[in-house]
């Protein structure tokens, strides 16, 4: 596997080769990985957001397939009982199922079905990370456009929860482009939206921003509308969890507002993705995208690190307080400006898709 940063790796720091992740819950205040080494451990690593990021939960399940199949020692049936359990580990993110059935449909029939995982994992997550590539580039002409026409010498983008390579490898897809950007040299400073309940804009794209010396400001969730009004963003970009046939995206929580906020105060809206995260079997998102609701606790309770430095959580609300915990919400195609994808940038629109991205 190649690049910088991965999220995940290969480890043969076990009995049997297992996947090692990054335990992206502790971040930013602790950098630590686990040890992947059967099914189980997979399924609860994706449920309780160990790993996290529609393209990683992929990523992951791909290799949870090649680990599955150590597990049952390369038999294809037990194999398929296996496959279910990781495919239905989380519900929004079109990745994850995307990259079982991948998987499977190409196991079946193998004669070295543990080999051919192994093998063929590694080749989807490399794929991942080309596609990645592509992202930054076709999405950095459309900063460096947007810039020139601006007139300004800096360009500022908000963006919302975390899309980078902590969730998709190999360099994410809304934070790809920003990537690119600072590699040709473009003043790029990014909004980080806070993204409420779980932070992952506060943790984890603050987090990977400062390692990568990209400029940035967090920001409370409510205020990027206000932003927009005043000329401070020049444009959104947010990653997506799955994209139907018709260009409504499911991303995290909150995205919603920030496309209806950008929509009325004239701010470029994009939404960035490999073509692993479309559904095609989903016409219309805003009516069939299944939502995941989450534990009430992710509202209740908040994370952080003290003054002598233990990292601790807090409840934050009267005791019995009662919360909901939508992960995520559909934007509607209309509020969308572009897709960028890997296959070039495209119209949220239903033709548009088929004609131009469509194999
Ligand atoms: O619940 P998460 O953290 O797995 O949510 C996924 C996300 O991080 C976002 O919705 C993201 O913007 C898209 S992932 C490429």
């Amino acid at each position: 596997m190649q690049g910088n940063y991965r999220a995940l790796w290969l480890s043969d720091a076990m009995f049997d080769e297992c996947l090692e992740v990054i335990d992206q819950r502790q971040l930013p205040f602790v950098y630590d990985t686990k040890y992947l080494t059967n099914t189980q451990e997979v399924v609860n690593a994706i449920k309780n957001m160990t790993v996290r990021g529609a393209g990683v939960i992929g990523s992951v399940a791909a290799f949870g397939i090649y680990i599955a199949a150590i597990e049952v020692d390369g038999d294809y049936e037990a194999l398929c009982e296996k496959a279910v359990l990781i495919r239905e580990s989380r519900p929004t993110a079109v990745n994850l199922m995307w990259a079982v059935d991948t998987m499977m449909e190409h196991l079946e029939g193998s004669d070295d079905v543990i080999e051919d995982a192994r093998a063929f994992a590694i080749e989807l997550n490399d794929k991942e990370a080309q596609e990645s590539k592509k992202i930054a580039e076709f999405g950095c002409d459309i900063i460096e456009d947007i810039l020139k026409k601006s007139g300004k010498t800096k360009i500022n983008i908000l963006t919302h929860c975390n899309a980078g390579w902590l969730a998709v490898i190999d360099e994410g897809t809304a934070l790809a482009p920003i990537y690119e950007a600072k590699r040709r040299g473009i003043d790029v400073h990014v909004w980080v939206d806070e993204t409420r309940p779980r932070n992952q804009g506060a943790s984890l794209t603050a987090w990977e921003l400062s390692q990568s010396g990209i400029d940035y400001t967090i920001i409370a969730d409510n205020t990027g509308g206000h932003l927009m009004q005043h000329g401070m963003v020049d444009m959104v970009i947010v990653g997506a969890d799955r994209v139907s046939a018709n260009g409504d995206a499911a991303n995290k929580i909150g995205t919603y507002l920030k496309a209806l906020s950008a929509y009325d105060n004239g701010v470029p809206f994009y939404v960035a993705l490999p073509m692993s995260t479309f559904d095609f079997e989903i016409d219309e998102g805003l009516k069939e995208i299944p939502i995941e609701q989450r534990s009430a606790d992710e509202v209740v309770f908040i994370k952080g690190i003290d003054a002598e430095g233990i990292v601790r959580e807090v409840r934050i609300t009267p005791q019995d307080s009662k919360a909901l915990n939508y992960g995520f919400d559909v934007t509607p195609a209309r509020l969308i400006t572009g897709l960028i994808t890997n296959r070039g940038v495209c119209k949220a629109d239903f033709d548009e898709i088929k004609e131009k991205l469509r194999g």
